[in-house]
């Protein structure tokens, strides 16, 4: 047998790359810490499990991979996967990762360079995702119950991006024909195995939030803190120290313009532009609590 092993794929980006996939008549098979009993070929899959990782990988040719979410640290659990995925001939590993690196986090940069390291495996940079502003991640439960958004970040501009469109570029990639052993990308001079994703334009914090006011109603205003503050917030939401450290960090970095870029990858690989913040506003606008 032959298909795509989905990792979180009963996340964002996961759930709706298997609609993709299924609609494309790919067999898929979602991996799950919890596998709900109604979806069909679904698997017990836990990071935190290494015995659970060989038989989700069995039989499959193709990977999408979402590591563990709540490290700086994935390799420990992510390297012993990626070499039984080798052994077993996986020919293609599409890595979720992210365009902002972790100031304290080189194991990311090394799990990204293991994936490029490999022909047909690719890695998407993804940047900050639109769905960000949406519960039940904490900047959407900010949002829903105070109206407000509290950042490190000052008026720094990211590329943000629709998770709706991650999953179309990782469908076209684990779909694209050319990707049999010693034929995919990779084997070839200038072949790429790196993708930035974006939206198709840079915002601020005050952007968005003046977007969302503007098309539902909800108030929206940003309150400017610094990254010691930020850091605290995190922490007190439950976040281990170092992570919330990381990601405060990551906000000094997006006031200093580092993430103020755009990509035209989604466009490239799937043929259609990705969707503009004010698209993915209409498309949620009941969720904030507006008119
Ligand atoms: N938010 C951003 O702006 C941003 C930007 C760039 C990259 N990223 C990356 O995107 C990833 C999240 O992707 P997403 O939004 O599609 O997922 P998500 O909606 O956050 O859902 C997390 C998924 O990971 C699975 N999961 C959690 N812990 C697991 C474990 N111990 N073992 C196996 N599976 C586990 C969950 O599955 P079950 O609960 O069913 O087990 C779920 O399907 C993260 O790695 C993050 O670093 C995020």
């Amino acid at each position: 047998m032959t298909g795509v092993l989905v990792l979180g794929g009963t996340g964002k980006t996961g759930s709706a790359l298997a609609e993709l996939l299924r609609g494309d008549g790919v067999p898929v098979r979602i991996a799950s810490r919890n596998p709900p009993a109604t979806v069909p070929d679904a698997v017990r899959f836990d990071w935190d499990d290494p015995a659970t990782h060989p038989a989700a990988l069995r039989g499959m040719d193709r990977v999408y991979l979402v590591p563990p979410t709540d490290t700086v640290d994935p390799m420990p659990l992510v390297g012993p996967f990626l070499a039984e995925a080798e052994r077993l001939g996986v020919r293609r590993v599409v890595l979720l990762g992210s365009a902002i690196v972790l100031p304290n986090a080189p194991s990311a940069l090394r799990l990204a360079a293991r994936v490029r390291a490999r022909p047909g495996w690719v890695v998407l940079r993804a940047s900050g995702f639109m769905q960000n502003f949406l519960r039940p991640h904490p900047l959407g439960e900010q949002i829903r119950r105070h109206g407000e958004i509290r950042t490190a970040a000052g008026d720094g501009r990211l590329g943000w991006i629709d998770t709706r469109d991650i999953a179309a570029t990782a469908a076209a990639l684990l779909t694209d024909p050319g990707t049999g052993p010693g034929t995919g990308p990779g084997t070839e001079p200038g072949d790429q195995r790196d993708y930035l994703l974006t939206g198709p334009k840079a915002l601020s914090y005050q952007d968005a939030a003046a977007l969302i006011t503007a098309r539902t109603g909800r108030s929206v205003r940003v309150v400017h803190i610094g990254a010691d503050e930020q850091a605290a917030n995190h922490r007190a939401a439950g976040m281990p120290a170092e992570f919330a450290a990381a990601l405060a960090a990551v906000e000094d970095g997006i006031r200093a313009g580092r993430e103020d870029q755009v990509s035209t990858a989604v466009l490239d690989l799937t043929g259609r532009p990705p969707r503009p913040f004010a698209e993915f506003v209409r498309d949620h606008a009941a969720r904030w609590g507006g008119r």
